[in-house]
């Protein structure tokens, strides 16, 4: 492993729909970083058909985790190819296992992390709500965010779509799934000096803020 400082990873965990989505596109903007939805990546994988998307579309739709081996793969060469002085881990690691690869693999970066805390009923309703632009990727929710025309992107004019693991049921399957998984990752950080925890209810605006101030204190 090179031992040169390359850089930081922000690990932000959180619930699904927690808004990690949301403010890490931002915050990456602001810091000039790399944003990693490993979401993202995977959901691309299933737009194109190619063989990994015919591996995990099903699990995906269902709201259970891809395979530990796959993640790993994804992370590490989106790692080994980082042209940015830091990266946003933006759903990864979802699970004990995934967190100690991630010790080893981050090598020689400095790694933070902030959870973003939601109250479930939050989450029920920013989910079901969701919509984006199968063209430009742009996120919009019927309740909090609707686009200017109903049903249509504000910047092109596409009709907009609903995730496949938007609906009710597969929403308290993932809130299960996070609960029985990922919660353990929280507290596999939560007593070291480079974690934080950030209050996730209210306006985008005013969570960014104190996502911001908590990186901050993290990355000075
Ligand atoms: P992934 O895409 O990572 O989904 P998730 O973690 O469930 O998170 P979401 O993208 O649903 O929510 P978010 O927190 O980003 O919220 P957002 O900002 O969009 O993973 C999908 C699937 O891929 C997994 O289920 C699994 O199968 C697989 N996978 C991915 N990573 C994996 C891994 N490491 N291991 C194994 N499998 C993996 O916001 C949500 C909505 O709320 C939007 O409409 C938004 O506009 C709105 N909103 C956001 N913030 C606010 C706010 N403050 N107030 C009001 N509305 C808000």
């Amino acid at each position: 492993m090179n031992q040169e400082r390359k850089g930081s990873i922000l690990v932000l965990l959180g619930p699904p729909g927690g808004g990690k989505g949301t403010q890490a596109a931002r915050l990456a903007k602001d810091l000039g970083w790399v944003h990693l939805s490993t979401g993202d990546v995977l959901r691309e994988e299933v737009r194109r058909g190619t063989e990994l998307g015919r591996q995990v579309r099903q699990i995906m739709e269902t709201g259970e985790l891809v395979s530990d081996d796959i993640l790993g793969r994804i992370v590490l060469d989106r790692l080994a190819h980082l042209d940015k002085p830091g990266c946003i881990l933006d759903g990864y690691p979802r699970n004990l296992d995934q967190a100690q690869f991630l010790e080893k693999a981050k090598g020689d970066r400095r790694l933070v992390v902030v959870s973003v805390e939601v109250p479930e009923e939050t989450i029920v309703k920013r989910l079901t709500g969701r919509r984006f632009c199968p063209r430009c990727g742009t996120v919009y929710n019927v309740c909090f965010s609707p686009p200017q025309v109903q049903d249509f992107c504000d910047q092109c004019g596409v009709r907009l779509e609903r995730r496949e693991d938007d609906r009710e049921d597969v929403v308290r399957e993932r809130l299960r799934v996070y609960r029985e998984s990922t919660l353990p990752v929280v507290q596999f950080y939560a007593d070291r000096p480079y974690f934080r925890r950030v209050d996730g209810d209210g306006n985008p605006e005013e969570v960014y803020g104190r996502l911001k101030e908590a990186v901050e204190t993290l990355v000075q």
